[in-house]
């Protein structure tokens, strides 16, 4: 039952709607820092590659609540896109979202440069062989505007699940009321046990990709952006770059 349920590991998140329910804050922190970084300005197009469930869509809605954009989500899994569209119908019915079913490691089906914008929140890393990411990167890199933004993160090699748990403990909002802290703290069990060690254990056997100190900026100057440094993320279990295309 659980190698099933670990081999449709966000299939089965995103049609339960258990993935959003057990997304940790340091987590959602992680995708408002992204979000927050691509300075969105009126009228851009935004690619979220790799978007799962919707939840950088949120987080840019979040960030920029008075900025109109065209937001396009694309996943391989379509349990995914359709949890996005629910939320972009249920949550910003204002907005204009698109959400697209598409293999990263394949080349983008889009035309041309048509991206002002790119948000990777925890998705490459998925691809385990090098080559297959620096692919991803390079079509990723094909559909951006020349001075167009790329704000990726993914696992750091310090990825450590009881520090995610124990920041997003600590989070402000579970300040108060006490309730809502109980709550988190007994839903946070699941999500170290069911989903933080299972990925730590992805990326120690190497199935998935944990990035060590500099390497993601490496990884996209090899692509052909232009990084602007790398910061910590996720309770230091992941890497933020702000990149750009020249
Ligand atoms: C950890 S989830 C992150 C989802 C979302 N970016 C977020 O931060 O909530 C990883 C996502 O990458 C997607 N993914 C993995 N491999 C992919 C591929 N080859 N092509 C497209 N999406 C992929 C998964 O389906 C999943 O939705």
């Amino acid at each position: 039952m659980l190698k099933r349920l670990y081999g449709n590991y966000w299939r089965f998140g995103f049609r339960t709607r258990l993935y959003d329910l057990l997304t940790p804050y340091a987590y959602l922190d992680s995708l408002d820092r992204c979000a927050g970084a691509l300075q969105l300005r009126e009228g851009e197009r935004v690619l979220d590659a790799g978007c799962g469930s919707g939840l950088g869509f949120l987080a840019l809605t979040k960030q920029n609540p008075r900025v109109q954009v065209h937001y396009v989500g694309m996943d391989i899994l379509q349990s995914g896109l359709e949890a996005g569209q629910v939320k972009a119908r249920n949550r910003a019915a204002n907005r204009k979202t698109f959400w697209v079913r598409a293999d990263l490691s394949q080349p983008a089906p889009f035309r041309g440069e048509m991206f002002d914008k790119i948000m990777a929140h925890f998705s490459v890393y998925t691809l385990a062989e090098k080559a297959q990411r620096l692919s991803a990167w390079k079509s990723l890199h094909q559909v951006l505007t020349p001075g167009g933004t790329l704000v990726a993160a993914n696992p750091s090699t310090d990825y450590d699940s009881r520090k995610i748990i124990e920041d997003s403990l600590n989070h402000p909002v579970l300040k108060k009321p006490a309730l809502k802290y109980w709550q988190k703290r007994g839903l946070y069990c699941v999500t170290e046990r069911l989903g933080l060690r299972h990925i730590e254990s992805q990326l120690r056997v190497g199935y998935w990709h944990a990035y060590a100190e500099g390497e993601l900026e490496q990884e996209l100057a090899d692509a052909g952006f232009i990084p602007a440094g790398s910061q910590k993320v996720y309770a230091g279990s992941g890497w933020m770059v702000v990149a750009s295309k020249p």
